[in-house]
């Protein structure tokens, strides 16, 4: 959970590399560092706190160079400090590294190098490598240290390297931490994820685990951690470095709340084959759920946000496709010993495609004998690398923290996945089947409409910005509404403690702490079970809680039981889910505002997960 970037070419390096690591803040943000080979030696600089505590380092004391590597820190072992900043170096400094992962066997091998010598700086798990390279290459060529030390290493890394003794070169390797290649004219670089490298190339190669590379400004060899040489062409990356960037939003988060009508078309429009009157997945996912039998199960693994969605797609594929599906946590999936087989199938949701946990379960299952179909909206990512097959969400690259058009588009892709399954195995007629296509069809504009309810939700969220607990309610589809409203508020407003809840458990213990002007969030969209909602309303409010109600246009009734009232457009439930997103995460991020939190990159947390 951290971004590290390579480079070797003839660019000024310093402010190469600091350009990259903007783009890879979003993977972490506690401490940062960089460091270059000068002709002499190697030169760093180690900031505590966000990059531009770096920038301002590097512009005291400028770094001149042609290769160096760079790193921007999610701390795991040991606080974020300077000493513990990344680059780490060797005893005599003639070796600095990079890296992103955990090194689980640190411990042991630090003891090791201690006994033979080795004196160690900062608390981290990532000193140890550069020391136990440094080790290696007393008896070996550099390229050959490298690799007898990463032979040595438990757990997952992404490590990038630079050496005194091999001033024109960039080496690096992966095992369970994404790392990608850009192939540019005279100049390379290594890098955590694609937004890092494209302003100087869209040409991407993406490394395997338990692969390493080694890079001048015309070279590149590809091989595996044995030394086997590989061959892979380098991938053009279609989207560019504007899409990328906050396009006169204040904050990432907004602007990708606002770019929700224009991935849904990409995620949900560009699949409805009106004239077909099918749903248009592509050749390789077709052929895989047509393999579906009456007989099959699903899983779904996800984490976070991603898990919410999961939950959505439950009720959906079970109502509509009548299929039994299990929803876990990836963390808990992983470790539950759970009962797979070839008549499973695992659907794996992740917005990054790097997610430990999401990765780790999607391994578990494929050592079962099940099949894996992965919702992603990262290609080339691991985890769509790993699975059988994939529905990319096609949501552009999201750089908040805090998700918002990624869990709307995995929503998107649950219910195209619920309504062909729904359809192949013969659960729904021809009438029914042209109504859902064409709300589908319509819901770029609907979710345009609710995106104007934004005005009001400001005023709402300055009204109750000040109070410390929230409360989410919903059912049905809107309990997990209910969950993501609450996981986005706390996300990005770290001083308001929020919790989503299933309405009806409310009298099972929450409700004992209503008090007054306790805010209760209530999704009291059209449903079967709206008067159900109403009364969990009319609970708290006897209560002297405060209702902030979201209810679907029209409904002229409900004003009386909310004390806040936002609407969106009124639609069949099937859509709901993504309706109501909307005033969720717009409520959160007007709040968060109104109580200047760090909204795009809250404290405590990362973009990608990449460590357990
Ligand atoms: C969402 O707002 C969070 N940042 C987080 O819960 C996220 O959804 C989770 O870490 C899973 O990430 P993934 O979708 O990249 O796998």
């Amino acid at each position: 959970m951290c971004g590290i970037v390579g480079y070797v070419g003839s660019a000024p390096v310093a402010a190469t590399i600091l350009e990259s690591l903007r783009r890879l803040e979003y993977r972490g943000y506690d401490s940062a560092g960089i460091a270059v080979l000068n002709g002499h030696g190697i030169d760093v600089r180690k900031r505590a706190g966000k990059l531009k505590e770096l920038a301002a380092a590097v512009a005291a004391r400028p770094l001149q160079g042609r290769v160096g590597l760079g790193h921007t820190r999610w701390a795991t072992h040991g606080a974020p400090s300077e000493v513990n900043a990344h680059p780490h170096v060797d005893c005599a400094g003639r070796i600095a590294l990079v890296h992103n992962g955990i090194i689980e066997n640190y411990a042991e091998l630090t003891a090791r190098l201690q006994a033979a010598g080795h004196r160690f700086r900062s608390q981290t798990d990532t000193e140890v490598i550069a020391h136990l390279i440094e080790e290696h290459a007393k008896r070996l060529p550099f390229p050959k240290a490298f690799r007898a030390a990463l032979q040595e290493l438990r757990g997952s890394y992404a490590v990038c390297v630079v050496a005194e003794d091999e001033p024109e070169r960039l080496y690096g390797a992966r095992h369970g931490s994404p790392l990608i290649v850009g192939v540019g004219r005279g100049e390379a670089f290594l890098a955590s994820d694609v937004p890092a490298v494209l302003s100087h190339t869209r040409q991407v190669m993406y490394l395997n685990d338990r692969e390493m590379v080694e890079l001048g400004r015309d070279r590149l060899r590809l091989t595996t951690l044995a030394g086997t040489p590989l061959r892979r062409n380098a991938t053009r990356v279609t989207w560019d470095v504007a899409a990328a960037q906050k396009g006169g939003f204040r904050h990432f988060m907004l602007k990708e709340i606002h770019e929700q009508p224009h991935a849904l078309s990409q995620t949900v429009g560009n699949r409805l084959d009106a004239r077909a009157g099918r749903i248009g997945f592509d050749r390789a996912t077709r052929q895989f759920l047509d393999r579906f039998t009456s007989a099959d199960k699903l899983a779904i693994i996800a984490c976070g946000t991603a898990y919410h969605a999961g939950l959505v797609g439950e009720y959906m594929l079970e109502e509509f496709a009548k299929i039994p599906v299990d929803v876990d946590l990836a963390s808990e999936f992983r470790y539950r010993g759970p009962m797979l087989d070839r008549r499973t199938t695992v659907v794996a949701i992740s917005q990054s495609g790097e997610t430990a946990d999401t990765l780790a379960g999607i391994r578990l299952a494929k050592a079962q004998g099940a099949r894996v179909l992965a919702i992603c909206n990262t290609v080339g990512s691991s985890i769509t690398r790993e699975s059988d097959a994939v529905i990319y969400t096609h949501a552009g690259p999201e750089i908040a923290v805090a998700s918002t058009k990624a869990y709307t588009s995995q929503v998107g892709v649950l219910t195209l996945l619920a309504l062909h399954l729904a359809r192949q195995r013969r659960q729904v007629k021809e009438p029914q089947w042209r109504d859902w296509l064409h709300t589908l069809a319509r819901l770029p504009q609907l979710v345009e409409r609710a995106l104007k309810a934004e005005a009001a939700i400001k005023r709402i969220a300055k009204r109750y910005a000040a109070a410390k607990n929230f409360y989410y309610l919903g059912r049905r589809y809107h309990y997990p509404s209910a969950l993501e409203g609450a996981l986005k508020l706390k996300e990005i407003c770290p001083s308001i403690h929020a919790e989503g809840y299933a309405a009806g458990e409310m009298k099972h213990g929450p409700i004992s702490c209503i008090r007054e002007g306790w805010p209760v969030v209530v999704l009291a969209l059209d449903s079967p079970v709206y008067d159900k909602v109403l009364s969990n309303i009319q609970e708290v409010r006897a209560r002297r809680g405060s209702c902030i109600v979201i209810a679907s246009e029209g409904n002229r009734g409900i004003a009386r039981h909310a004390d806040a009232l936002i609407t969106v457009p009124r639609t069949p439930e099937l859509v709901s889910p993504i309706l109501a997103a909307i005033p969720l995460q717009l409520l959160a991020y007007h709040i968060a505002k109104w109580n200047g939190c760090d909204i795009d990159q809250p404290p405590n947390l990362a973009k990608s997960v990449t460590v357990e």
